[in-house]
């Protein structure tokens, strides 16, 4: 385990999509927080939000394409993020599954936030599954990644209601609400060394 490290640490985001969990990091940890703060963005696509977000910050964005092609994504992805001299890395709606030499090569050092209570609902379309589910509470989990889907150790979660009247739409974002604080509250743990 790499933390705590004695300088701040070097984050990169890792989005495919909208970009509010980087959002909800880029301002739990700005520029200069002795804890750490976010330098690198990368997106396998062009038009992800999180790439303007990054932009808007002055944080570096890097649009690598991963089409059939992850091999070549993952060559290009890690010599950014070995350039960037990164320590920590944070999925955030990042919507490929990365290889096991990749999850490897960074082990212990990769972070992603799910939106149900794993390990129930793993994989795509985690509060469709709680609703069909029909469970009356659901949450967010932030878990270190390793080479299966949503499956690596869990270091928090955080639980929600599933009201009568919900929608796929409605429960997204009473979950999405709690993992803007608990990204931020779970990286925090990870790099002040509290997690074993
Ligand atoms: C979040 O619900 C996250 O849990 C899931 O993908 C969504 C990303 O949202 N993995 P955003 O791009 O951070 O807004």
């Amino acid at each position: 385990m790499p933390f705590p490290l004695s300088r701040p640490a070097r984050m990169a985001v890792l989005a495919s999509g909208r970009g509010s969990n980087l959002q909800a990091l880029l301002t739990a940890f700005p520029p200069g927080d002795p804890l750490g703060s976010v330098v690198l963005v990368i997106s396998n696509r062009a038009t992800a939000g999180a790439l303007a977000i990054a932009e808007a910050h002055g944080v570096a964005a890097r649009y690598i394409p991963c089409g059939r092609d992850r091999q070549g994504f993952e060559q290009a992805a890690a010599q950014a993020l070995d350039q960037a001299g990164i320590d920590l890395i944070c999925l955030a709606g990042f919507m490929r599954l990365l290889s096991p030499a990749f999850v490897e090569r960074y082990a212990g050092r990769i972070l992603n936030i799910h939106p149900s209570l794993l390990p129930v609902f793993p994989g795509l379309n985690a509060q469709q599954q709680a609703l069909a589910a029909g469970v009356s509470v659901s949450g967010c989990t932030v878990h270190w990644v390793d080479a299966g889907v949503d499956s690596g150790p869990i270091v928090l979660q955080r639980q929600v209601p599933v009201i009568p009247d919900d929608t796929v739409e409605t429960l997204s974002d009473r979950i999405l609400n709690e993992e803007h604080r608990l990204y931020p509250e779970a990286v925090r743990l990870v790099l002040q060394g509290g997690i074993p």
